[in-house]
């Protein structure tokens, strides 16, 4: 799919190497070519930096996360105390690590960060928690993939704001209690339900993330068009929006993609006819579905009678794995009502039979 070559790329600007996906999971790596992949593409990184709104009133969409949020840090910052810790989970792209620079940037201290799988010994840990100036942010992407030791230290830090530090070894060890500054943890993961419960329980405020709506996603793609500095009309403006399947990070990948298409084989100038024309030679169509997300909802449909279908046998049909389908294919197609998760199993939803020009064997009716 999307073979880079065919790309309008412009200049023939090389695909940078493959696996250097940044903190996301490791799934990511092998899907890093897939335009409408929320996780983060290695041609990302450079442009996310600069399109990250940085206060909460420039953060769109998720109006409740934010008023929540706004009344938390007010309120911490009214007590002079720290935030609570957070934790923020939702698919990739949605905006969890942007949130957590903003949360630090409302309190006014800086963010550390670090990611779970990257913190290999428990010491590493122990010397960014004993650094932490008071009321700071240490942030904690794909906080799910921390080791169990690793994650043992969280637990006083968190809660008592102390650490547990064992010294000597054998029966001449002995537990020393290292005193921390008042912090505040920022969590994120695309897997909440990965969380262990001791963990979970020790986060004060917990807030998921949603697929954002197709006019949020419009304000995100004029925002970043502004700063971009790309001429776009309103009709290309709801072409990318609804193709961006309610992500953030997918509609600024399509926005850049849409850009070059214009420059090259246009004025420059984004209007609808262009937007369109981009996107089908991107391959990524009205519903801003790809290749992968028609093979799965064609395979249940063909292979498996509709569903339902388990979880690992729709893995091994489509050769991908199970957390893929988990994290990164299947939330948006559930929320788009083309795929239903039901106890046995994925069931394919009349839409998604309409979807194909196919007509939904009548099943029982009424259940529709
Ligand atoms: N609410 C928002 N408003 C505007 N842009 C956003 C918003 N949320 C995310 N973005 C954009 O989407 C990109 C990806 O967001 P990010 O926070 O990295 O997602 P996540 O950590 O959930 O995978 C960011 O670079 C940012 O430009
Ligand atoms: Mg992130």
């Amino acid at each position: 799919m999307n073979d880079p070559s065919t790309l309008p790329q412009g200049q023939g600007r090389p695909e940078p190497g493959r696996g250097a996906t940044g903190s996301e999971s490791p799934r990511a790596e092998s899907r890093g070519e897939r335009l409408v992949a929320g996780v983060s593409a290695p041609d990302d990184a450079q442009f996310d930096a600069g399109l990250r709104p940085r206060s909460l009133e420039e953060y769109i969409g998720q109006d409740r996360v934010r008023d929540n949020l706004q009344v938390s840090v007010a309120a911490a910052r009214g007590r002079s105390e720290a935030l609570d810790h957070v934790l923020l989970y939702g698919p990739p792209g949605l905006g969890k690590t942007t949130l957590a620079y903003v949360i630090g940037n409302e309190l006014g201290v800086s963010v550390r960060a670090t990611a779970g799988p990257v913190i290999e010994k428990p010491g590493d840990l122990a010397a960014m928690l004993t650094n932490l100036q008071p009321h700071e942010v240490l942030f904690i992407d794909e906080i799910h993939r921390l080791a169990p030791v690793i994650e043992e230290i969280l637990y006083p830090a968190m809660e008592d704001y102390e650490l547990d530090i064992l010294i000597g070894q054998g029966p001449s060890a002995r537990s020393v209690k290292v005193p921390l500054q008042r912090f505040t943890l920022i969590g994120a993961t695309t897997r909440a339900g990965l969380l262990t419960s001791p963990l979970r329980a020790r986060f004060g405020i917990v807030h998921r993330l949603d697929f954002y709506t197709d006019g949020d996603i419009a304000e995100i793609v004029r925002r970043s068009a502004r700063i971009l500095g790309v001429a776009i009309d309103e009709e290309a403006t709801a072409e990318v929006a609804r193709r961006s399947r309610g992500t953030p990070r997918i509609a600024n990948r399509l926005l850049r993609r849409v850009r070059d298409y214009a420059q090259v084989r246009a004025d420059g100038h984004v209007t609808g006819d262009v937007a369109r024309a981009a996107l089908s030679l991107l391959e990524v169509d009205d519903r801003g579905f790809d290749e992968v997300d028609r093979k799965l909802l064609r395979t249940i449909i063909e292979k498996f009678g509709g569903g339902p279908v388990g979880v690992n046998s729709l893995a091994a049909a489509i050769n991908e794995e199970r957390d893929a389908i988990e994290d990164i294919y299947e939330p948006f197609l559930i929320q788009a009502g083309f795929l239903d998760r039901t106890p046995r199993g994925r069931v394919a939803t009349p839409r998604a039979y309409e979807y194909f020009g196919l007509t939904a064997p009548g099943r029982d009716s009424r259940l529709w």
